[in-house]
């Protein structure tokens, strides 16, 4: 279960989260992908091996420069960060182009970063049919392959979901979900599966429809993730 905390949460929010988090559940992967300015402080605080920390975006390059107010993959894992989210939807629409997203994964595999690299269509994409050809260029133009395939989780979110409260069918999603998986098989040259994460207005009330879906490897959860309590109950309901 992954938490894109974007720029919300400030210290002692996360604080109540873990303090919450402690009491309620005990065993199931939290990533937090908090504010790069909270990462050095919560990498050394939690001590779980239940709940990592990570960033939510890096510079393209990683020697130092000039490239004021950016961080770089080596600072975020100097920082103590496990996870960076790549090629979110809100960077992509900031000006992240394929390629640099490319850049971003290949600076962040080489300071072995794990990457929650994410993927998905616009409205006007799907309503014109398009989801799984714009699905297979984000993976294909992005992807850095060499040393890579362990690093990388694919968070598919769906650019007309996020933060509306929409969410596509199970079908669809379960038709996606299987299609990612084949095309990175091919692009990896591999049998090997990589886990793919839904992410896309989940909450509380929502969560236990994905239930259905085998072939779902967990979320990233946006707004949802700035309640503690709705945070914990997506994850009680999911697991129970
Ligand atoms: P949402 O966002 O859960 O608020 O729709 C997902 C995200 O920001 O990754």
């Amino acid at each position: 279960m992954f938490g894109n905390l974007n720029s919300f949460r400030i210290v002692h929010q996360i604080n109540a989260f873990c303090k919450k988090y402690r009491k309620h559940q005990k065993n199931y992967k939290v990533i937090l992908c908090v504010p790069s300015t909270l990462i050095y402080y919560f990498s050394n605080k939690i001590k779980s091996k239940f709940v990592s920390i990570g960033g939510q975006n890096c510079h393209r390059s990683n020697k130092f420069g000039s490239f004021t107010g950016s961080i770089t993959a080596g600072m975020l894992k100097n920082a103590g960060a496990k996870y960076v989210i790549l090629g979110h939807s809100e960077n992509r629409f900031e000006g992240d182009t394929e390629q640099e997203i490319k850049k971003k994964i290949e600076t962040s595999v080489k300071e072995k970063l794990n990457i929650i690299f994410c993927i998905g269509e616009t409205a006007k994409e799907k309503k014109k049919g398009k989801t799984f050809a714009v699905l297979k260029k984000q993976l294909i133009n992005s992807i850095y392959k060499s040393n890579s395939i362990s690093k990388i989780i694919i968070a598919y979110e769906p650019r007309w979901s996020i933060g509306t409260g929409k969410i596509p069918k199970i079908t669809e999603l379960t038709k996606i979900f299987s299609f990612i998986k084949k095309e990175l098989k091919k692009i990896f040259k591999t049998k090997k599966s990589i886990s793919v994460l839904y992410g896309g207005s989940v909450n509380d009330k929502n969560i236990n429809m994905f239930t259905s879906i085998s072939n779902l490897d967990g979320f990233l959860i946006g707004g949802s993730s700035q309640s503690s309590k709705k945070f914990i109950d997506i994850i009680k309901n999911y697991y129970k």
